[in-house]
């Protein structure tokens, strides 16, 4: 019987991902770096997993949506025509008693970490982390000063008419991006939730001006929600909020969070919920600010660097207009953690022994077959569970294990969420089939070796939940 459905608290997740190869804490041996964490052998895999499943539905799946992967460190006027230069800015105070620093719109009023009031007036930090480009560059030289991309969407807008061309797109069409960004949090913490390095998987949707832009805004929302319950995130820890006018980033007219409660230890009123992703309308402001020939409203080139215009020219319509934008961007980070969380159950077994038990959709799932021999001493039990491994790798990710007895080895598999184990035992030597036992029913099915690997892939597949399919308009290119 099932006692916890998700994990109580993220440290619950910090310490099984820990022990079992999810996510270390990175330096650890130099006593770590804060905020950063480094993706263990099973994480590596869960990232990835989600990743591909993220780029499979959105860029194979859909016909108006092309992937591209550009560059982290850009020229540094996209950062100031991007307005990330003067606006990309986190309020920082300092608590005057016991020098913590902490952002001012996270706190009431009182540092949190001593409870004093006496704080300094809140000032503007850029979140944008800095280098400097080049062998000979100076500490100080502002033509070598770069930044480490705070969000992976400016690759896209100054991409947007080498994609339109090179790909022949009208309008609709998204591109969309997986890459790593960086922000110099003032305040990270919260495990995998906030760091200064993060991987983002960001669509820009391009429309045109008059397309109805808050119901996309509505489509794409119900989109990732059904998304992330296909990734086995149940709906009760989802949340809508639309951001209030007051608090949209600088480039936005409307977003819409989706809210994963990564805190369920805590009260209602005390903040359950944290954002999971967003989904904004960008109108034309990306495109427009990059443009050679956009005006300001006096009339002057508002960018007087570029040497591109990025309009998109309408030949049915013959009109030429800067596309508008419906922005959807993800964490993967986040993701991983909420999937984590999500998945996370306890049971107790008939001797009163309580296991976890990792309930990952199999297509998340690290690994989706182990292959365990029932005595590790016998060659022929073991030649045999080794062969299985290796000929059903070719179709599905598999490991062979002999470092336990098989309670023990069920225990590991279940509580890094491998869907089904498969056990060769000294009857399998005579009738040439295996033991298969699922991970949440711990049922067992007899199956001969020969049908094995249809029998696996037919059992993962229909246990794994389909995303929602979008109408996606044809191609007529
Ligand atoms: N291009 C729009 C944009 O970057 P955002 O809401 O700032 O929007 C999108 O970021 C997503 O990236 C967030 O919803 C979150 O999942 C993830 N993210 C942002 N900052 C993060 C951080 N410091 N650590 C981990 N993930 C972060």
């Amino acid at each position: 019987m099932f006692q916890t459905m998700s994990a109580p608290n993220i440290d619950t997740i910090v310490s099984l991902a820990k022990r079992r190869g999810f996510v270390f804490p990175s330096s650890e041996i130099y006593g770590g770096l804060g905020s950063a964490w480094d993706y263990g052998p099973l994480g590596v895999e869960l990232s990835n997993n989600i990743k591909q499943s993220w780029w499979r539905w959105l860029v194979y799946e859909r016909d108006d949506i092309e992937g591209i992967d550009s560059s982290i460190i850009l020229n540094r006027l996209v950062w100031k025509y991007s307005g990330h230069e003067e606006t990309f800015n986190d309020p920082l105070v300092d608590c005057r008693d016991c020098k913590f620093r902490m952002r001012a719109d996270k706190i009431e009023g009182k540092c949190t970490n001593c409870g004093s009031t006496n704080l300094t007036e809140p000032r503007n930090f850029n979140m944008m982390l800095r280098t400097l480009l080049g062998a000979a560059a100076e500490e100080d030289d502002p033509f070598a000063l770069a930044y480490l991309r705070p969000e992976t969407a400016q690759g896209i807008f100054i991409n947007f008419l080498n994609v339109q061309i090179a790909m022949r797109r009208k309008l609709p069409f998204g591109i969309a991006q997986i890459g790593k960004s960086f922000r110099n949090e003032i305040t990270p913490g919260n495990f995998i939730l906030r760091t200064r390095e993060f991987e983002q998987m960001e669509m820009e949707y391009f429309v045109r001006p008059d397309a109805e832009h808050w119901k996309l805004v509505d489509e794409w929302v119900e989109l990732y929600v059904g998304w992330f319950k296909s990734l086995g995130i149940s709906g009760e820890n989802l949340q809508l909020h639309e951001v209030p006018k007051t608090e949209l980033a600088h480039y936005s007219s409307r977003t819409v969070d989706i809210m994963y409660r990564y805190f369920p230890e805590r009260a209602e009123e005390e903040r359950q919920w944290e954002e999971l992703m967003g989904i904004a309308y960008r109108t034309d402001f990306d495109l427009r600010t990059h443009s050679s020939k956009a005006t300001d409203a006096e009339g002057n080139r508002a960018n007087p660097d570029s040497t591109e215009d990025l309009s998109f020219f309408d030949e049915a319509a013959k009109q030429r207009f800067y596309p508008h934008v419906i922005e959807p961007a993800a964490g993967v980070n986040r993701t991983v953690l909420a999937v984590l969380m999500d998945a996370y159950s306890e049971r107790t077994n008939d001797k009163g022994e309580t296991r976890v038990i990792l309930k990952l959709s199999p297509q998340l799932a690290p690994i989706k077959a182990a292959i365990l021999p029932l005595a590790k001493n016998k060659p022929e039990i073991v030649g045999m569970a080794k062969a299985i491994k290796r000929s059903l790798q070719p179709v599905l990710r598999a490991v062979y294990d002999d470092t336990g007895g098989i309670g023990k080895l069920y225990a590991r598999q279940d509580e890094i969420g491998t869907p089904l184990c498969v056990t060769v035992d000294h009857q399998s030597l005579e009738d040439e089939a295996v033991t298969v036992r699922d991970r949440d029913t711990w049922e067992q099915e007899r199956v001969k070796v020969t049908e094995l690997a249809e029998y696996l892939q037919r059992r993962l597949k229909a246990a794994a939940p389909v995303p929602p399919v979008a109408d996606t308009p044809s191609l007529d290119i």
